[in-house]
């Protein structure tokens, strides 16, 4: 519907959501690497940018094909580039045009500024400002700095603003990209979870027709959504499955596959435990854990999808964040796609992949996956590694060990949601210390374990902050671990915040 093109801003996510939020479907493309259909697109958006206009390798994209020919809106750098190049003039601003601004003046009758007046706050993040307006443009709102905060282009239905509509501090950004998209370019607001599952399930259904289609389960949020849309496009030719490496939280296993078989998947839970665990035996390094469970996870896996005769497709949760070509801000010709050698994969990979999720964000997943009816519980389950307790086990990894922070995981987790802590929090686990203590226990003294609790709040996990959870919470966990957990004398509570800390401790 909408084609976001981006010039590599730290905000073209931010637009993209904010468009999805008006229940209009959009796609972020980089301006070097256009779609072969942009005749199909209704509108197009250009995003902003860290480069300026006049520099020599700033992105200047050929717009013969959009301009004038479909509604387009200009941001930010957008906005400039417009204007640098069609007889206006962009030059170093020598006033602050950071932060927070008000529309000093805004031009009556305008269908784009619409129920937005004089005083309205916007989100400036600029340094160079528009000081002439392009041939044939109409000033439409300015700020007591920025004279030419917006503008269009007359019989055009070309549209450019300095500031930001997609940052939550342009309070009536959602309204003015909602006038745009729905008034100026006529777009029907009928992308919802709903009609994403009814065209989903037709499209997987003419894509994989008979085919058999194999999918690795985690239990988390993603593969669970992709397994339930291809269940309903494919019925019983979605062969699932799920792996148990040994390294997930207690009864994690049993209790997961049991209801994604009440859910109707046909899945077959693999417990390859002691695989995991034997290659795994001695190995402290954390990224040489990773590779171990890397490897034998792809081992089981395709053991698993050859005993599936006649397959054809890998399905896979893959969301949208991993599949945007990024824009590199070192030069625009950045933008290289690398081709795998499919010699030497295992025969799994070499099938053809099919992902339902590739172009929803994280929560247009769990909202597709409410609309289908999943349990509330699973949608809103924390994130949790592949390779589970193997990072949260610092040192070498034995059974024991992992039995005993499967014990005190379940008893912070269960903490955590029997006291209603549990959806305020973005990630929360227990970490195993190769730290002994003393202690005293009765009359003897102890020389036990200790582990440390950690629970964040985050949104993407790229940053992250310890939660302030209760001192009393805290003071009942950790007595609870301390008495019920043997070989565990001492709990400590991870006050670090991501950056400089990271979420888990390897
Ligand atoms: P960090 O520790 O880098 O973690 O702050 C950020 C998020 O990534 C998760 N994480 C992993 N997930 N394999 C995964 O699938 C890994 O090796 C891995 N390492 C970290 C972590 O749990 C957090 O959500």
């Amino acid at each position: 519907n909408v084609l976001i093109l981006d010039f590599g801003s730290q905000y073209t996510q931010l637009i993209a959501r904010r468009v999805r939020e008006l229940n209009i479907y959009c796609e972020i493309h980089p301006y070097n690497n256009l779609p072969d259909n942009v005749s199909d697109f209704k509108a197009v958006i250009l995003s902003g940018s860290p480069f300026s206009v006049r520099g020599e390798d700033a992105p200047h994209p050929d717009l013969s094909e959009i301009r004038g020919k479909r509604p387009l809106l200009a941001v930010c750098y957008g906005a400039q580039y417009l204007a640098h190049f069609s007889g206006g003039e962009v030059a170093p601003s020598n006033t602050r045009e950071y932060g927070r601004a008000n529309l000093s003046f805004v031009k009556g009758g305008e269908q784009f500024f619409e129920d937005i007046t004089t005083g309205s706050q916007v989100w400036m993040s600029h340094s160079d400002t528009i000081k002439k307006l392009p041939t044939g443009a109409i000033r439409l709102a300015s700020t007591g700095d920025v004279e030419n905060a917006a503008y269009r282009i007359e019989n055009e239905e070309t549209y450019a603003i300095q500031f930001h509509p997609e940052v939550y501090h342009s309070t009536d950004g959602k309204k003015l990209l909602e006038n745009f998209l729905i008034k100026i370019a006529n777009i029907s607001p009928d992308w919802t979870p709903d009609s994403f599952v009814d065209s989903t399930v037709a499209e997987l259904k003419e894509k994989v027709g008979n085919d058999k289609v194999v999918l690795g389960l985690s239990g988390g949020v993603d593969s669970t959504v992709a397994a339930v849309l291809l269940h309903k496009a494919i019925g019983e030719n979605l062969h699932c499955i799920f792996v148990n490496n040994g390294l997930l939280r207690k009864n994690e296993f049993s209790a997961v596959l049991k209801q994604y078989e009440g859910m109707g998947l046909n899945v077959k839970g693999v417990d390859a435990s002691a695989r995991f665990l034997d290659a795994l035996a001695g190995e402290s390094d954390p990224e040489g854990k990773r590779k171990t469970i890397g490897r034998i996870f792809i081992e089981v896996f395709d053991d698993e999808s050859h005993k599936i005769k006649d397959a054809k497709w890998l399905g896979q949760g893959t969301i949208y964040p991993d599949v945007i070509e990024s824009v590199s801000v070192n030069g625009p010709s950045a933008t290289i796609k690398s081709h795998h050698n499919v010699g030497g994969l295992p025969d799994f990979m070499k099938l053809k992949v099919v992902e339902p999720l590739r172009m929803l964000f994280k929560d247009e997943v769990r909202r597709v996956g409410a609309s289908m009816g999943l349990d509330p519980e699973l949608l809103g389950r924390h994130p949790f590694p592949g390779p589970g307790l193997a990072i949260r086990i610092l040192g070498d990894i034995t059974p024991e060990k992992v039995s005993v922070l499967q014990e005190v995981d379940a008893i912070f987790i269960n903490g955590l949601k029997e006291n209603g802590l549990y959806d305020k929090v973005w990630q929360a686990g227990a970490i195993l210390l190769p730290v002994q203590s003393v202690g005293v226990m009765g009359d003897e003294r102890t020389y036990e374990n200790c582990v440390a609790l950690r629970a964040v709040e985050s949104t993407d996990g790229m940053t992250a902050d310890w939660v302030n959870l209760p001192y009393e919470f805290l003071q009942n966990t950790s007595n609870a671990i301390i008495n019920r957990v043997k070989g565990v004398n001492r709990v400590v509570y991870d006050i670090s915040s991501k950056p400089p800390a990271t979420i888990e401790w390897e």
